[in-house]
């Protein structure tokens, strides 16, 4: 995995992470809602028990702040030998820090992890606008997303 900018770090998202800007990364990709410290941590926990299912990491910039997200969930199936497919999902980058390849940063190290753990593959759904973006990561058009929203 190549360099992030200068003082730039990545590290796994902590149970400690309310208060550093890791929900306002997220506003910048859908609406969050009004999440407490004990949701954001019950919801923390809550990955945590699920059998090294969920990677979510952070890209912090110099002052400790949060500025990028993106999330590797894998999926234990039956089909393919008990095959492991990983889903990349709630990939968002602050608005001003866009432009700088943190988002590449990411998708490269929850592939990374992905590969590491055993999947066959990777997928991901994203807009018409963002597969560009995701064209650059190394990824390829592949299927079609259908939803049933609630
Ligand atoms: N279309 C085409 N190319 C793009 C796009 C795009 N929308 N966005 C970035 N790129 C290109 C860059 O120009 C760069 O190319 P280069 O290597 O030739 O210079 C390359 O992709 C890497 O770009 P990064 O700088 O790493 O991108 P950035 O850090 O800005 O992150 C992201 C991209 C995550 C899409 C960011 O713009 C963002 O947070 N957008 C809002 C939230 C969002 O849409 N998230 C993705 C949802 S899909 C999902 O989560 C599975």
């Amino acid at each position: 995995v190549s360099a992030l900018p200068e003082g730039y770090s990545m590290r796994p998202l902590q149970r400690n992470d309310f208060d550093t800007g890791f929900l306002d990364v997220l506003r910048v990709l859908t609406q969050v809602g009004d999440v407490t410290q004990q949701e954001f941590e019950q919801r923390f926990d809550q990955m945590k028990a699920g059998a090294g299912g969920y990677h979510v990491l952070v890209i912090m910039n110099g002052e400790g702040k949060i500025v990028g997200t993106g999330a590797l969930i894998v999926e234990r199936k039956f089909i393919h030998h008990l095959g492991l497919v990983g889903h990349i999902e709630d990939i968002a980058v602050a608005k001003d820090q866009q432009g700088k390849k943190l988002g590449l940063r990411i998708i490269q190290a929850l592939d990374y992890v992905a590969e590491k753990v055993g999947c066959y593959k990777t997928i991901l759904d994203c807009s018409e606008a963002n597969e560009g973006f995701y064209v650059k990561c190394g990824f390829k058009r592949a299927g079609l997303e259908m939803a049933h929203y609630y």
